[in-house]
């Protein structure tokens, strides 16, 4: 699903990436773990297409990130740390106008499914600017799948969350996964990586420090793993 060859992202002077080669299968559900600053959002978003390799290849389910940008955004969802949501907009409004932009068929009824989903019926058609943090949160979680992706790129999607939407997440991404739909999840939450996630991928540096299979209730091994790379970082 996604095949990274030396990729690099310079900013100004500073080098953020320093030559990642990664591999992702399909159906894979993917934790990316790491420090501050490691580069981990600078990722995903070049594999979103929202900000161009200063060098390397990322192909995307074949397509060449530098000449079918407009095929690899369709066959994902991508949900950043900011919500991406039109805060006048109510949920429903605000999944509607994604969705045709994506061409989803039935959109109306699709939207309101998944508000349903992510526990928001009641606040269908209210403007999300009234909304909690961990509302938003759930809004954005049914934006970024209106479309059915094949990729969902997720940056630290359970922040803010209660328990109830974290398993609501959760279920989504595996949902989702057994569908066939391939998952990166950026996350300093080392226990949702565990419980959702089949593989570890750690950044440090702009680089790949570990990348491990993980079964679940591994939380140990990922605990240790990570503090074997991190140790002596802030
Ligand atoms: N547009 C930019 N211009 C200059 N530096 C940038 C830019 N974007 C990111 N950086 C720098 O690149 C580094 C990596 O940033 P990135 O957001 O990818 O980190 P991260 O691993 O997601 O961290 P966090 O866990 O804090 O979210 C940081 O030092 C950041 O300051
Ligand atoms: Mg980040």
């Amino acid at each position: 699903m996604i095949q990274i060859k030396k990729l690099t992202k310079q900013a100004d002077t500073k080098l953020i990436l320093r030559g990642i080669d990664l591999s992702i299968e399909k159906g894979e559900t993917v934790a990316i773990l790491g420090p501050n600053g490691a580069g981990k959002s600078t990722l995903l978003k070049v594999i979103a297409t929202l900000i161009k390799p200063s060098s390397g290849e990322v192909k995307i389910n074949g397509f060449d990130l530098k000449k079918n940008s407009q095929d690899i955004k369709k066959l994902m969802g991508y949900l950043p740390h900011s919500s991406l949501l039109y805060e006048h907009y109510s949920p429903l409004e605000n999944l509607v106008f994604f969705g045709n932009l994506y061409g989803v068929k039935g959109v109306e009824e699709k939207a309101i499914k998944l508000i349903k989903d992510v526990g928001l019926s009641f606040f269908l058609k209210e403007p999300v600017k009234n909304f909690s943090r961990g509302m938003i949160q759930r809004t954005a979680i049914a934006r970024a799948i209106i479309h059915d992706p094949e990729l969902l790129l997720l940056d630290e999607p359970h922040t803010g969350l209660d328990q109830g939407a974290i398993s609501i997440l959760n279920d989504v991404i595996l949902s989702m996964k057994a569908k066939g739909a391939t998952t990166l999840m950026v996350t300093h939450d080392f226990k949702q990586a565990a419980e959702i996630c089949d593989r570890i991928i750690i950044i440090k540096n702009g680089q790949v420090a570990d990348d491990f299979k993980i079964d679940k209730n591994q939380l140990d091994l990922l605990t240790e793993k990570y503090l074997q790379h991190t140790e002596g970082v802030a």
